[in-house]
């Protein structure tokens, strides 16, 4: 069986993605005839969908977004993860948000715009408060992501902004959380603690920049009814093999939904593989299970 691993692309995250590839093409490899293409640089190859399998191992735009995955429909290739209106609908926070509406999760207060027309850093704070994020809604591994405090950082943030789809969130103060998710089922929760400031793109990425517990030190029941709200997260967004959702909870023990990635980084950092490890899967292993549905 072949498997095409593929990575890289000119997303923001397309550093992480290569990263991501290696790790899974290594993972692969004693067990199927891997090839690893980064996008970058070669064409996506001619697919044969009788012996090839992809794993699109791409975060961000195209790789993430469903276009990928739409091209894969097309051309009847088997691929690792989310559909394409899955994926197209995870990678929109926003839409996420709306659609897990039912699944237990809280949801912060948020309001989005587009770039070339912002509202004022008063109308935003007066739906929303004084203490915001502001993101892309569309981006991952929290590249754009901007935190205010007062008016005065809010309007250094939105001149900043000068296109694409934005949103403002309220900042929910709590602690950091994901969980993954294999086959539609729950595996351990994560907690993330960066060592100092915020978990930006610095503290995911690099060694000893954050501390992670895992399983995250929560009360059984509270851990239970994560669980089952991921899950109905997951089904609600039709994802399909894997996820990671990130959540937060509050020091009232209230959970709020924060994303769903459908393609989780596979970095030696990355914490799907830590969410796996609490149900005593290895990272190999792990790899294993995330193809084997699109081979079969
Ligand atoms: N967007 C990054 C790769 C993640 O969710 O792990
Ligand atoms: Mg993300």
């Amino acid at each position: 069986q072949h498997v095409t691993v593929l990575c890289g692309g000119d997303s923001p995250e397309a550093e992480v993605s290569r990263v991501t590839g290696r790790s899974v093409a290594e993972a692969l490899g004693n067990l199927y005839d891997v090839e690893l293409i980064d996008l970058a640089y070669d064409h996506l190859p001619p697919l044969d969908s009788e012996r090839t399998v992809v794993f699109p191992a791409m975060h961000g735009p195209f790789g993430e977004d469903g276009q990928l995955q739409a091209l894969l429909d097309k051309a009847g290739v088997s691929y690792a993860g989310c559909g394409a209106e899955s994926s197209a609908l995870c990678i929109h926070k926003i839409n996420a948000k709306a659609t897990i509406a039912e699944s237990g999760f809280e949801r912060a207060k948020d309001l989005t715009f587009i770039a070339k027309s912002k509202p004022s850093a008063d109308i935003i704070m007066a739906s929303l408060g004084d203490h915001l994020v502001l993101k892309p809604t569309d981006s991952g591994s929290s590249v754009g992501v901007h935190i205010s405090h007062n008016r005065y950082e809010l309007t250094a943030i939105l001149e900043q902004i000068k296109d694409g789809h934005w949103m403002a969130e309220q900042f929910i103060t709590g602690r950091e959380m994901t969980i993954g998710l294999l086959d539609g089922k729950a595996m351990g929760i994560v907690e993330i603690r960066p060592k100092s400031g915020v978990y930006d793109f610095q503290h995911k990425y690099t060694n000893g920049a954050t501390e992670y517990l895992y399983p995250a030190d929560i009360n059984e029941t509270l851990a239970c009814k994560v669980k089952t709200f991921a899950e109905n997260a997951f089904a609600a967004c039709s994802c399909r093999d894997f996820a990671r959702l990130d959540f937060i909870i509050t020091s009232d023990e209230r959970p709020y939904f924060l994303e769903i990635n459908t393609i989780p980084g596979m970095t030696p950092t990355s914490l799907l593989p830590k969410s796996a490890s609490c149900i005593g899967l290895g990272f190999q292993p792990l790899v294993r299970r995330m193809v084997e549905p699109a081979i079969v």
